[in-house]
């Protein structure tokens, strides 16, 4: 075949790379350049505490778990789904994840967004019986098991140790059920999950033509 003259729309490799490389500037820029411009100065609301380092431990606990794929940290608005109303808290705002890195607002909710867990449920005793079995606080659950975060021995536990009280119907005679230092961190990390605080701070003055 001989070589026809190049038009304007003929294709060659060069212009297939040069528009690949225009597409995937332009969605560079939208996605990745422009939201870190915009967020990479958001202040912590005064509410947010930074973790604490068990707390990050308990959060490093969290990721290497899995949590993340089953539960979602975003409360919605209610405009959106009706996550207030189900008692997952107000729809979160940037700042509420000033501490978080990487974040975990996850994707799934095959169980509650838990960004208010510590708020909804503070009880220590629950969250460490709730990860040794799901099962024993709510029937049906289909939430795995974390056995491997606790020790199960015959007779009593070591002083200092942290004895999880499971309901009668799933204790065993003579067992003891110990917290490893891995449950408690994530328990910590777990009940450190609270932005029940405003989202935005009071306007010291009120914007013009408000209403008093
Ligand atoms: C396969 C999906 C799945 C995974 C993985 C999973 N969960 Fe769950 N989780 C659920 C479901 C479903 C529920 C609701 C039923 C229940 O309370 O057990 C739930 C409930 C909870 C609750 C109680 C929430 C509430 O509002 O009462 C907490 C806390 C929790 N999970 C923490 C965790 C942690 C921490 C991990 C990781 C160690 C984890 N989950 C892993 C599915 C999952």
């Amino acid at each position: 075949m001989s070589a026809t003259p190049s038009s304007f729309w003929e294709m060659d490799e060069l212009r297939i790379i040069t528009g690949a490389m225009v597409i995937l500037g332009g969605a560079t820029a939208l996605l990745v350049v422009m939201p870190y411009l915009l967020l990479k100065d958001v202040p912590p609301p005064a509410g947010l505490k930074p973790y604490t380092s068990v707390q990050l431990t308990g959060r490093q606990v969290y990721i290497a778990n899995g949590c993340v794929y089953c539960h979602s940290q975003q409360p919605r608005d209610i405009k959106q789904a009706p996550d207030a109303l189900r008692g997952w808290g107000r729809a979160s705002v940037a700042g509420d994840y000033a501490h978080d890195t990487p974040h975990l607002l996850g994707t799934m909710r095959t169980g509650p967004d838990l960004l208010n867990i510590g708020a909804r449920q503070p009880s220590k005793d629950w969250q460490l019986g709730h990860l040794y079995q799901p099962r024993a606080y709510t029937p049906g659950s289909i939430m795995p098991a974390y056995p491997f975060l606790f020790d199960v021995r015959q007779g009593a536990a070591q002083p200092g140790e942290t004895v999880v009280n499971l309901p009668p119907a799933f204790a065993k005679e003579g067992q003891v059920v110990v917290a490893k230092p891995e449950a408690l961190a994530l328990v910590e990390y777990l009940l450190s999950l609270d932005r029940t605080y405003p989202a935005l701070a009071p306007r010291a003055t009120p914007p013009e033509g408000a209403k008093p």
